[in-house]
């Protein structure tokens, strides 16, 4: 595969941290290829690294001095400069990314100049593991990986073939051409919602009975945390209003959270003002108690008649509000005639898109981390898309999304 001429990073600041691995040499030619497709690259390395290649090097190809020490001898001010460089970044790689310096930052250490540089980065960090397969495929640095990719950090696998050991399996850095192919993609993707504001609703609400029971459903809000973190690494300013549940708060996102169908209602209207783009993946509930009793009702009756009420309906009130240009994206749980109902709430509630789950089908729906989604334009147009980790099906949601605003 060959990238040169046409790729172009003109001006993209790029940091490349380099880690203590054998693959830390191919750092040298990612750079070469770096500086060729125009950008600036400055290098960070671990200690261990510099046993491997040598800073002389990295920092000839560069053409800047390689930074290695947190604490540099005889500059007194240098020590802020890990804050600045992390904002200076417009994308972070680490290539090799070792199983210690991918442990560091899950942990959120900041203990070498590269892991305190990274936790000052607001930019996009892509990791690129590289170490032997076992290590590789150790639970300890599986979950580290996976706690990784929860704070918003891409990650490149590794590819499979010889290792510097000897044995044969997962763990190879991939070769720089693939790395670069990716710093672009990230970097074009974060330009997509460059300036935008997307307003995101995710989760279930709470309808309470009495201060211990309530009316609420099995919605653990994962669909919409994936597209708010899909939507924050495209670029945007993203307002999340959550109903109760434990996620971890995307990286770069702004929650709000909320209780009850009314909070959401308060909390959803008061930022679409402004939103760019409205995805409204929350499971709200349809109705809510008259009449909430403020102490625990006793169990003396063998029946219990609970007196219920609608409860707004956001999406549709966001429908009639709607500000030209705005995009509106619903979701849609059925389990009888989905296409027709889905088809039905496009029009009723004037939206854009909805995004149609089946209960019925195997991996969709609440509590699962997996989605098949149908998606339905108002225009007539409808794909259904595979079984996918519902990352994935948000970000294929939002390719679908912003391909139809642009043509
Ligand atoms: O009408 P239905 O509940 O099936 O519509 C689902 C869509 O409408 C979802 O996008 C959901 O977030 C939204 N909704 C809402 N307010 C409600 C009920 C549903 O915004 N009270």
């Amino acid at each position: 595969m060959s990238t040169g001429a046409t790729l172009s990073l003109e001006n993209r600041r790029i940091l490349l941290g380099v880690c203590g691995s054998i693959a830390a040499y191919k750092a040298a030619e990612l750079i070469r290829l770096l500086k060729q497709a125009g950008a600036e690259v400055q290098v960070i390395m671990t200690p261990d690294a510099t046993r491997f290649i040598t800073p002389l090097t990295l920092g000839t190809l560069s053409g800047r001095d390689v930074l290695v020490d947190l604490f540099p001898e005889n500059a007194a001010h240098a020590w802020t400069q890990h804050v600045h460089l992390g904002r200076w970044a417009e994308l972070a790689l680490v290539a090799p990314a070792t199983a210690q310096t991918l442990a560091r930052l899950a942990q959120g250490f900041c203990d070498t100049m590269l892991a305190a540089t990274l936790l000052s980065a607001r930019c996009p960090v892509l990791l690129c593991p590289a170490m032997d397969h076992d290590m590789y495929h150790h639970p300890a640095t599986q979950a580290n990986l996976e706690r990784l990719r929860h704070y918003g950090y891409e990650i490149l696998a590794p590819a499979f073939g010889p290792l510097a050991s000897g044995l044969v399996g997962d763990g190879r850095l991939p070769e720089p051409e693939t790395i670069l192919q990716h710093v672009a993609a990230l970097l074009q993707r974060k330009a997509q919602l460059a300036g935008k504001h997307v307003l995101v609703t995710a989760g279930p609400t709470r309808e309470m009975i009495d201060p211990v029971r309530c009316l609420t459903n099995p919605s653990t809000g994962t669909m919409g945390f994936a597209l708010a973190r899909a939507a924050a690494r495209r670029g945007a300013r993203v307002t999340l209003v959550a109903g109760p549940t434990l996620l971890p708060t995307p990286a770069g996102v702004t929650r709000i959270d909320v209780v009850s169908a009314q909070e959401m209602y308060e909390a959803v209207v008061q930022h679409a003002e402004t939103a760019d783009l409205i995805l409204m993946a929350a499971a709200v509930a349809d109705y809510t108690p008259v009449e909430t009793s403020s102490s625990k009702l006793k169990k003396h009756q063998e029946e219990l008649l609970l007196h219920l009420r609608r409860t707004p309906d956001i999406l549709a009130e966001l429908g009639r509000r709607r500000r030209p240009g705005q995009i509106l994206v619903g979701f849609a749980m059925e389990t009888d005639h989905p296409l027709e109902n889905a088809r039905a709430k496009l029009v009723q509630k004037q939206v854009d898109w909805i995004a149609l789950n089946c209960l019925n089908e195997p991996g969709a729906g609440f509590g699962t981390g997996t989605n098949r989604l149908t998606l339905l334009h108002r225009d007539g147009y409808q794909e259904t898309l595979p079984l996918l980790p519902k990352e994935e099906a948000a970000e294929v949601l939002l390719d679908r999304v912003l391909q139809q605003t642009t043509t």
